[in-house]
């Protein structure tokens, strides 16, 4: 009985150790894009980046490690904070693709420095800083949502549009169904606000979501403003 117990210890333990030495503290990620005019119209508004508007497309928002149970880890090490030495040659890119829209108005570093060291520094293992912001940047052209949801006529116009019909047309791009989130503009009406798909450990390969978030959903149907 006792070699019997101590067997299974053994077994636990190097299962254990097996999955530890892979190195992935998380199972998969959300990729998390943001409607820059859905952003900006709710009641505390928004603050264009010192260097001016961004585009008219989908911003990043971030690049999050999750587990497949829901949670997600976060903060995971203090000893590899942002340093932008190490984006240089990014930074162009990034404010244009992932700019800050919040206030006061800043060059959006704060926003990037926030994203990975809460998130980021949890994915080290596998992506350095570099390859971090690199692989949300790929990701970015990658999903091409909105050339994806304006192919199938729905457009930043402040029409109305079925959550169905949204969702229909990213998984016809991308070959996977996202999660839609809403928030609601001044005047309280829901309105497209952030689409999360997901991407396995490597950050590179977008694939079925394991989990989906809970925060934010959508009505049947809800407005996509304009920007
Ligand atoms: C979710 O899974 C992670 C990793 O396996 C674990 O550390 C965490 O405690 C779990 N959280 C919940 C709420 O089950």
């Amino acid at each position: 009985m006792k070699s019997l117990t101590l067997l299974v210890l053994t077994h636990i333990f190097l299962l254990a150790f097996a999955s530890s030495a892979q190195g992935y503290a998380y199972d998969f990620f959300y990729f998390v894009q943001q409607w820059p005019g859905s952003y900006c119209d709710t009641s505390s508004g928004c603050c264009y980046p010192t260097y001016g508007k961004p585009p008219s497309d989908f911003g990043i928002h971030g690049l999050w490690p999750n587990y497949n149970n829901g949670s997600y880890p976060a903060n995971c090490d203090p000893n590899n904070p942002f340093a932008i030495s190490q984006i240089q040659d990014l930074v162009s890119s990034l404010q244009t693709n992932w700019p800050s829209l919040s206030c006061p108005s800043s060059d959006s570093s704060s926003f990037w420095q926030h994203e990975w060291d809460k998130h980021g520094t949890c994915s080290e293992t596998v992506l350095n800083q570099h390859g971090y912001f690199q692989a949300a940047l790929n990701l970015k052209s990658k999903t091409g949502l909105l050339s994806c949801l304006k192919s199938a006529g729905i457009s930043p116009n402040g029409g109305s549009y079925t959550l169905t019909n949204v969702k229909a047309a990213i998984k016809t791009c991308i070959g996977h169904t996202p999660y839609v989130e809403c928030n609601k503009d001044a005047s309280s009406r829901y309105q497209l606000y952030q689409v999360y798909t997901c991407v396995d450990h490597s950050g590179t390969t977008l694939i079925d979501c394991p989990v989906f978030p809970t925060s934010g959903a959508c009505p049947t149907s809800f407005i996509f403003p304009s920007f």
